[in-house]
């Protein structure tokens, strides 16, 4: 069973000339994060609001592990799914504990259980409770206040994150730092995760699944190794950049090319590590002259990579 099933999604605005979601079909399993990538207007954001009912489809029908959204109460809906967004939306007037412990108040939990759930959440998004609790969002920075947006979502234990350009308005370098950060998130507490960006690199770097949508309509959906090398159409072929091998070997991950191997084993060879680019791979082979990499998985040897799975990862890659 899917986690978000899609089926037939429309929704067309009063008055406007087009639907801004146009027949939209997908199934997202469990634990996946996938990123809706796509142009300004494309309908990304209508796209997710249908999830949580912020926004109703005029057409068509969206599950939740298997139950239409429809028959659940609103609020009983919004508390299985987590929202993030671009302006944190933190209440300016609670403090970040207070923020955080918005959802657990509305299940009831005992004080204790909630004061405990605060800290738990802080530290998980790295920031130390002892310090940030009993601050007002006014006092830390964009980046510091999207971690506690992030908490927020988190502290219900929901199964379902939303997530809509959270670090649009955050500089390039904390920006890494919350991607990482997401990732480690998705690794330790398997979400499924929908996330929402406009930014070609954020959604290569976070995506196990890339849904790229045009004018309203999802035009492909599959692993962001496919879609750069095996683009749908011209649309698609031309927002990946993938006319520009250098640049997107900079941008696929040594796992998206290796060959995994079970008994894999340090011998000597060179090693990368398999979320390292390919282009780094590149040039260590360049480099050392080596047939090919050992690639590891956190420090244990998971696979092998030779020139030859490099050069295969960027060939087909012509305009449909
Ligand atoms: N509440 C609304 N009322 C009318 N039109 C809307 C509303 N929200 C979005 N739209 C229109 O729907 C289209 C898709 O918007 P949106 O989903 O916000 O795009 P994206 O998130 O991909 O930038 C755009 O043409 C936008 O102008
Ligand atoms: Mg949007």
């Amino acid at each position: 069973m899917s986690a978000i099933q899609f089926d037939q999604v429309s929704l067309q605005f009063p008055g406007a000339a087009r639907p801004a979601v146009d027949q939209c079909s997908c199934e997202i399993s469990t634990g996946r994060l996938v990123v809706i990538l796509g142009p300004s207007g494309c309908g990304k954001t209508t796209l997710l609001k249908m999830v949580n009912r912020l926004y109703e489809p005029t057409s068509g029908k969206i599950y939740l592990n298997g139950q239409d959204i429809r028959q659940v109460k609103v609020t009983q809906l919004r508390q299985q799914i987590g929202y993030v967004i671009q302006q944190s939306g933190l209440f300016p007037h609670m403090t970040v504990a207070q923020n955080v412990a918005v959802v657990p108040k509305l299940l009831g939990w005992s004080r204790s259980r909630i004061q405990a759930r605060i800290d738990e959440l802080l530290t998980l998004v790295q920031l130390p409770p002892q310090e940030y609790r009993d601050r007002y969002p006014a006092q830390m920075s964009g980046g510091q206040q999207q971690r506690v947006g992030l908490a927020r979502a988190l502290a219900g234990d929901p199964a379902v994150m939303l997530m809509d350009e959270p670090f649009g308005a955050i500089d390039a370098i904390t920006r890494a730092t919350l991607q990482d950060e997401v990732l480690r998130l998705q690794c330790q507490l398997q979400k499924t995760i929908l996330f929402v960006s406009h930014d070609v690199e954020e959604a290569l770097r976070l995506g196990d699944r890339l849904l790229i949508m045009e004018k309203g309509q999802i035009v492909q959906y599959d692993t962001p190794f496919n879609v750069l090398t095996r683009p749908a159409n011209e649309f698609v072929y031309h927002l990946m950049g993938a006319d520009d091998r250098v640049r997107q070997l900079g941008l696929l991950r040594v796992e998206t090319a290796m060959q995994r191997s079970p008994g894999a084993s340090l011998n000597g060879e060179p090693t990368v590590e398999q979320r390292d680019s390919l282009r780094n791979a590149l040039s260590l082979i360049l480099k050392t002259g080596a047939k090919k990499l050992t690639v590891l998985d956190q420090g244990s040897p998971v696979g092998i990579l030779t020139l030859e799975h490099i050069r295969d990862s960027a060939t087909p890659n012509s305009v449909p």
